[in-house]
């Protein structure tokens, strides 16, 4: 199979495309052949030669958490899949290839209506919002500032928040403030007086905060929150909690990304793909994302 491989750690261009072998599914596992793959700030760093604590194993590496595409072959002890089955899921460095092997309870089937692109790039923004909400609790008495609204988890974070009944305000370039307008949050540009902006909408403070930005963003969350138990960073892992705001603590799970699938079904949930490239321009992928600014999600297609 064809993957995008990382064999030493540095700029988009160690990206490579190579050849390996195609994995076969163990006991408990599927194979899919994937059509789509979403891009992530953490495969940025994977590919710059971090580790997160709990990776193991070194350099070379195939990147890519997501992906959505078609069980090609089933491990023993495997009923409830079968070949053919159009799914989307999660696992850990792998996606960057065309065959993916999975654990058969981390993936959920795909709608007929959600686009390939969407279902490649959609667990992880969508599930990393959704914990973040069952962790802080927005409703209808709160008010939401969410700092990179525009970015993938900052998109699904703010279609959640208002789900729930909250009041959001979002943090982003005015070039993204229509489509935040559209998905339901009050826009302000961060480059301007963050905290003042935030004072004029909500004098009396926030409720609830997500960090998906860091630096300013966390001083200003600091400034802002009525209460740091209800504040969260994906984006500080460090600082953020030596401050008082906590990091993530939810894991991913088949069963949360079935029932936000099928929001998006429904129609209550969207998404945005902000472009596609084939697997051999992966480097590119990772240039555009490493700007640090745009708005919706990046997917590799193959
Ligand atoms: N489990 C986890 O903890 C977890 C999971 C997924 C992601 N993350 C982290 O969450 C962060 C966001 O991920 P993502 O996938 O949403 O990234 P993304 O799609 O690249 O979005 C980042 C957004 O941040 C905005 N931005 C840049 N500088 C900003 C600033 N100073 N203040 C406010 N907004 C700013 C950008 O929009 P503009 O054009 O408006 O600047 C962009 O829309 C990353 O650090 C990622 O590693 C954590």
């Amino acid at each position: 199979m064809k993957v995008a491989y990382v064999s030493t750690p540095g700029g988009p261009e160690v990206l490579e495309v190579r050849e390996l072998s195609d994995p076969q599914p163990g006991a408990g596992q599927v194979r899919v052949r994937v059509r789509a793959a979403g891009v992530q700030p953490f495969d940025l760093a994977i590919r710059s030669g971090w580790r997160p604590q709990y990776a193991e194993g070194e350099l070379p590496q195939v990147p890519g958490n997501e992906f959505a595409g078609v069980i090609d072959a089933v491990g023993d002890g495997v009923s409830e899949w079968r070949a053919g089955t159009e799914v989307l899921g999660f696992n850990f460095l792998s996606c960057y290839a065309e065959y993916v092997v999975v654990d058969a309870g981390q993936i959920v089937e795909k709608p007929w209506s959600m686009p390939w692109e969407v279902a490649g790039g959609f667990t992880a923004g969508a599930q990393t919002a959704e914990i973040a909400w069952e962790e802080v609790k927005p409703g209808p008495d709160d008010v939401v500032l969410i700092h990179g609204a525009a970015g993938n988890v900052g998109g699904f974070a703010v279609q959640l928040a208002r789900l729930r009944g909250a009041r959001v305000i979002g943090t982003a370039r005015s070039e993204h403030h229509d489509y935040l307008r559209e998905l339901g949050a009050e826009p302000i540009d961060y480059r301007f007086g963050l905290v003042e902006q935030v004072r004029d909408l909500a004098p009396a403070g926030v409720d609830v905060v997500l960090d998906g930005a860091g630096r300013e963003a966390l001083a200003a969350t600091l400034e802002l929150a009525k209460d740091l138990t209800r504040t969260r960073t994906i984006y500080e892992h460090e600082a953020g909690p030596k401050a008082g705001i906590a990091t993530l603590s939810g894991a991913r799970s088949a069963s949360r990304l079935a029932s936000l699938v099928d929001m998006y079904a429904e129609g209550t949930l969207t998404a945005l793909i902000r472009s596609t490239y084939p697997l051999e321009r992966a480097a590119d992928a990772h240039r555009e994302l490493e700007t640090g600014h745009g708005r919706g999600k990046i997917v590799l297609t193959m």
